[in-house]
């Protein structure tokens, strides 16, 4: 009989830091059957700890992110409409094809002065005070601005919109997670008809809304609610966790701030090292196994869900020596913090632009940045990985 690990039982620590129990499970084996931690607790899932195996999952077409070829419709896509996360090919391939037309490197590059201005600006507001929440100065305003410019979001109610955002991707209960997507699907909704009546405006969306692939193809009202939903939402929540992390990894290794600082050539590697060593994706998101496999020599039935692990991949010893070590020079390639395979993220460049830029000017500006206090409570649920607030001085 298969035995069934629950990560409840490890509480609160495990939430704080679930390293150690990743660590267990590696030994034990590169893939294992879980219950989640509460508020989740109901659901059991497969989870792939192993580097190498999180490669394989990744690349196996066996598993599928659309719930209909398994007779199930998930809250997204009954609430919002079918995305690139919940799409398996040929209708990814589609999907995917379709945004890659409007969402271009050219254009993220042509963010990167604007990107270098927002910085500047929450820095000028940040640096007098002293003191300041990190994520509430600068890694949250920074992403969420950027998003939305991007993708030409008016006016947005930040206080608001940010509660939904993140109830829908680390959601507190059951219940306000579907009150979440209910009100993302009416706002997405009002803003995609705002942007169809207001004619073209040469921004993300509203290219989005009239992007034409050759053959004539172009997206649903819902394949459309559903793009601007994942570029909407994952185009911010990771990026916050991401700045977040990185500065909270370096300010609680001395050692390797110092050597950035003397050597900002590092810079990159170390936002790579950030994301191999605390990513702000915990787990990918859900797949389903279509028929029935194997994950080294571990039978899986068809319909079974498999999530795959990528803290726990990223430190697996088999792949990263000594992979507790947080080494801003260590050779980071291959890491899995923005998945791998075909649902690789899309927004990959601009996170990196993001989170480059904002540790450079930061680092430059506060030579004695320090933390100041224990950071804020680790989000809840399987897929995001950072701290709702992280107290800094300089
Ligand atoms: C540090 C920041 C980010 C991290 C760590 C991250 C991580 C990920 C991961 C792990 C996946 C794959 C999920 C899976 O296979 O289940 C993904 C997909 C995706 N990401 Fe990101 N992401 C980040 C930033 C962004 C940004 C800034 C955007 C948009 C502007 C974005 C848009 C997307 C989209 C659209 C997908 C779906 C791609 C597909 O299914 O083809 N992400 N991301």
């Amino acid at each position: 009989m298969t035995t069934v690990i629950d990560l409840g039982e490890y509480g609160d620590a495990f939430r704080r830091d679930p390293h150690p129990v990743y660590a267990l499970l590696r030994e034990r084996g590169p893939v294992h059957r879980v219950r989640l931690p509460a508020p989740d607790a109901h659901h059991e899932t497969w989870l792939v700890v192993g580097y190498a195996e999180a490669r394989a999952a990744f690349a196996d077409p066996r598993l599928s992110k659309d719930g209909r070829r398994i007779g199930v419709t998930f809250l997204d896509e009954e609430l919002i409409g079918t995305y690139l996360l919940t799409a398996d090919p040929p209708q990814h391939t589609r999907l995917r094809s379709l945004v890659s037309r409007a969402f271009t490197a050219r254009r993220v590059e042509e963010m990167r002065p604007r990107i270098q201005r927002l910085t500047d600006d929450l820095l000028d507001a940040m640096l007098p005070a002293g003191r300041a929440d990190l994520v509430e100065s600068l890694a949250y305003p920074l992403p969420i601005t950027v998003i939305c410019e991007l993708l030409g979001v008016p006016e947005l109610d930040r206080a608001a919109f940010r509660k939904l955002s993140t109830e829908a991707v680390a959601p507190t209960s059951a219940e306000s997670e579907y009150d979440a997507f209910v009100r993302l699907a009416e706002y997405l909704t009002e803003l995609i008809e705002d942007k169809r009546c207001a004619g073209p405006s040469g921004d993300l969306l509203s290219d989005l809304i009239r992007i034409t692939a050759q053959d004539g193809d172009r997206l649903s009202p819902g394949e459309l609610r559903g793009m601007a939903f994942v570029l909407l939402i994952a185009g911010h929540e990771t990026t916050v966790n991401l700045i977040t992390n990185a500065v909270h990894a370096l300010l609680s290794h001395p050692d390797q701030l110092v050597a950035l600082r003397a050597d900002m050539s590092l810079l990159d590697g170390a936002v790579e090292e950030a994301l191999r060593y605390e990513g702000p994706v915990e787990n990918a998101t859900f797949r389903f196994a279509a028929e029935p496999l194997e994950i080294a020599g571990t039978p899986i039935a068809a319909g079974e869900p498999v999530m795959i692990g990528l803290t726990a991949a990223d430190r697996d010893a088999g792949r990263y020596p000594d992979p507790d070590r947080f080494d801003i020079r260590r050779d980071t390639r291959g890491h899995l913090a923005f998945g791998h395979g075909i649902h690789y993220c899309l927004g990959a460049p601009l996170a990196r632009l993001e989170a480059r830029t904002a540790l450079r000017s930061l680092l430059e500006r506060t030579p004695a940045l320090a933390l100041d206090g224990p950071p804020g409570e680790w989000l809840p649920g399987p897929l995001m990985r950072g701290t709702r607030s992280l107290p800094v001085r300089w």
